[in-house]
C-alpha cells in the first residue's frame, strides 16, 4: 500500500516524480545478448540499495526496473488534490484488506551452495548481502531441502543405514555442515530480521520404501502408525534437532516435496509418493504428534507442496480430517502446471473453503524443462514469468481475498 494515505477517495496522483540520486552503488550493467543487461558484481564491487524507509505522508517512493536496463531505480513523488490534473485516479479503500504477504525468498539447495562457494569469500559476502541484507532485496523466506534433491550431485539421505529404526546412524552430511549451514548462518548475519526457514524432504531412506530406490514410483512401506511411518516422522525431528545445534531454527516444514511425483513410474529424481489420504493419515498419526511432542512444536506444518492443480481436492481430503487439520497451518503450491490450474478454480476455492490455512508458493523454477538452457544471463522473460506468477497469485483472480489467513499454530 502507498504509505501516507488513509482513504484517499478522489485524490489524484500527480506525476510529480523527481529522480533522486540514491546513495547506493549503481548497477555495473553488462549485456550478454539475451534481451536485457545484468548487473555484474565481483569481490570489490556490487550494486546496492539504500535501506527502504517510509516516505513522508502525502508522498511516495517508486522503485523501477525495466527490460531496457533500469534496476530498482528509485524516485519520489507526491499525491496532490488537484482538479485540473489528468485522468488518473487512485482510489484506496483501506477498510478492505486482502491477504498478508509472508515474504519472498529462495532455496539453499546443494547446487546453490556449490555455486555460491565457487566464488571468492568477498564475492560470496556481496552476493549474500544482495539477497538478504537491507542494501539488497531482503529475502526473508528460505527453503532448505532435507538431504538430496534433483539439485544435488549425488543421491543421499541422512539415515542410509539399512533398518535403522532408532535413527542411531542419523547424520547430516558435508552438504549441510560445510555448505548449506555456513551459507544460512552468513545469510542470517547480514539479514536485518530473522529469516523464516522451511524444510522439505524429497525422499526417505530407500530401506523404508516399497521400491527400495530413491527415484521412481514408490512410497513408505507399511501404513500410518507403524514403525516405518513413525521413523519417517522422527527423521523430521532429528533434522530439526541437528540444525538447531547450529543455531538454525525453522519456521515450518512441508510434509514432503511433490508427493504425486512418487506415484509416477520411472520418475527420474528423488521422490516419495503419497496420496492425499496417505498424507492425511501420516500427519494425523505420526508427523503431527511427533512435532507436537517435540521441542519443535512451534514449527508449522505445510501440506501438498506440489502442483496447485491438485487443489482444492488435496486440501479437502486432508483438512476435512479434524485430527490431521489440527496439526496443519498451511498449503504449499508449486507452479509447474499452472497452465492447467486457473486461480479461480484452485486457490480461490481453496481459500474460501479453508480460510484459516495459508497458501504459500513453496517452489518455482524457470528453465526446468530438459530442452531449456540452464542459465540465461539477462533473460528478461524468465524474470517476467516469476513476477507474473507472484502478481497473479497475489491478485487471486480479483474475486476476493486469496492467500494467507492468520497462520495457525499446531496444538
Ligand atoms: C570489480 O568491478 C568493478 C566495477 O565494475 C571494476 O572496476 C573492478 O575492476 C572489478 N574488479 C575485478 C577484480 O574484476
Ligand atoms: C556426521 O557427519 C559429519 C559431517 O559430514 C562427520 O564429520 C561426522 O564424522 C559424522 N558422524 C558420524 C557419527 O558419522
Ligand atoms: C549459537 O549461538 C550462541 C549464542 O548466540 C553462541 O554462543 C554459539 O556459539 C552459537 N553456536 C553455533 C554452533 O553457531
Ligand atoms: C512423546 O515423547 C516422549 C519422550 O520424548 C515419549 O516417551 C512419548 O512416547 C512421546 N509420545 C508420543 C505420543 O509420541
Amino acid at each position: 500500500m502507498w504509505p501516507g494515505c488513509t482513504s484517499v477517495l478522489g485524490w489524484l496522483l500527480l506525476l510529480q516524480t523527481v529522480l533522486r540520486v540514491a546513495g547506493g552503488h549503481p548497477c555495473d550493467a553488462r549485456d550478454f545478448g539475451h534481451g536485457s543487461p545484468v548487473c555484474a558484481c565481483n569481490a570489490t564491487y556490487c550494486d546496492t540499495l539504500d535501506p527502504v524507509a517510509l516516505p513522508a505522508p502525502g508522498t511516495y517512493v517508486k522503485y523501477e526496473s525495466s527490460k531496457a536496463g533500469k534496476r530498482l531505480e528509485r524516485s519520489e513523488g507526491s499525491f496532490q488534490h488537484n482538479s485540473w490534473a489528468p485522468d488518473f485516479h487512485l482510489t484506496l479503500d483501506t477498510a478492505q484488506r486482502y491477504q498478508k504477504v509472508k515474504g519472498f525468498g529462495g532455496s539453499v539447495t546443494d547446487s546453490a551452495a556449490i555455486n555460491i562457494q565457487s566464488l571468492s569469500k568477498e564475492a560470496q559476502e556481496r552476493l549474500l548481502r544482495s539477497y538478504f541484507s537491507e542494501e539488497g532485496i531482503e529475502y526473508n523466506l528460505v527453503r532448505v531441502p532435507m538431504a538430496s534433491t534433483d539439485f544435488s550431485v549425488r543421491l543421499y539421505t541422512y539415515a542410509d543405514a539399512e533398518g535403522d529404526f532408532e535413527l542411531k546412524h542419523f547424520n547430516l552430511t558435508e552438504e549441510d555442515t560445510r555448505m548449506k549451514i555456513p551459507i544460512l548462518q552468513a545469510a542470517q548475519v547480514v539479514a536485518k530480521r530473522p529469516l523464516s526457514l522451511y524444510a522439505s524432504p524429497w525422499t526417505s531412506p530407500v530401506w523404508m520404501k516399497t521400491n527400495g530406490a530413491m527415484t521412481g514410483r514408490g512410497t513408505l512401506k507399511g501404513s500410518p502408525g507403524d514403525k516405518y511411518h513413525r521413523t519417517w516422522a522422527q527423521y523430521f525431528i532429528r533434522f530439526l534437532d541437528e540444525y538447531a545445534r547450529h543455531n538454525l531454527t525453522f519456521w515450518a516444514v512441508t510434509a514432503g516435496n511433490e508427493p504425486t511425483a512418487g506415484e509416477i513410474v520411472f520418475y527420474p529424481f528423488q521422490c516419495l509418493g503419497f496420496s492425499p489420504e496417505h498424507q492425511r493419515d501420516f500427519i494425523a498419526r505420526d508427523l503431527g504428534p511427533a512435532l507436537a511432542n517435540s521441542s519443535h512444536r512451534h514449527v508449522q506444518l505445510i501440506i501438498l507442496d506440489d502442483q496447485r492443480v491438485m487443489l482444492p481436492y488435496w486440501a479437502q481430503v486432508v483438512l476435512r480430517d479434524p485430527v490431521a487439520a489440527s496439526y496443519i497451518s498451511g498449503i504449499g503450491i508449486h507452479w509447474y502446471l499452472d497452465f492447467l490450474a486457473p486461480i479461480d478454480l484452485t486457490l480461490s476455492i481453496t481459500h474460501h473453503l479453508f480460510p484459516d490455512y495459508f497458501l504459500l508458493s513453496t517452489e518455482a523454477s524457470t528453465g526446468s524443462y530438459f530442452w531449456e538452457p540452464r542459465v540465461v544471463l539477462g533473460g528478461w522473460d524468465r524474470g517476467s514469468k516469476y513476477s507474473h506468477s507472484i502478481l497473479s497469485v497475489g491478485l487471486g483472480g480479483r474475486r476476493g481475498p486469496v492467500g494467507p489467513g492468520q497462520p495457525r499454530s499446531a496444538p
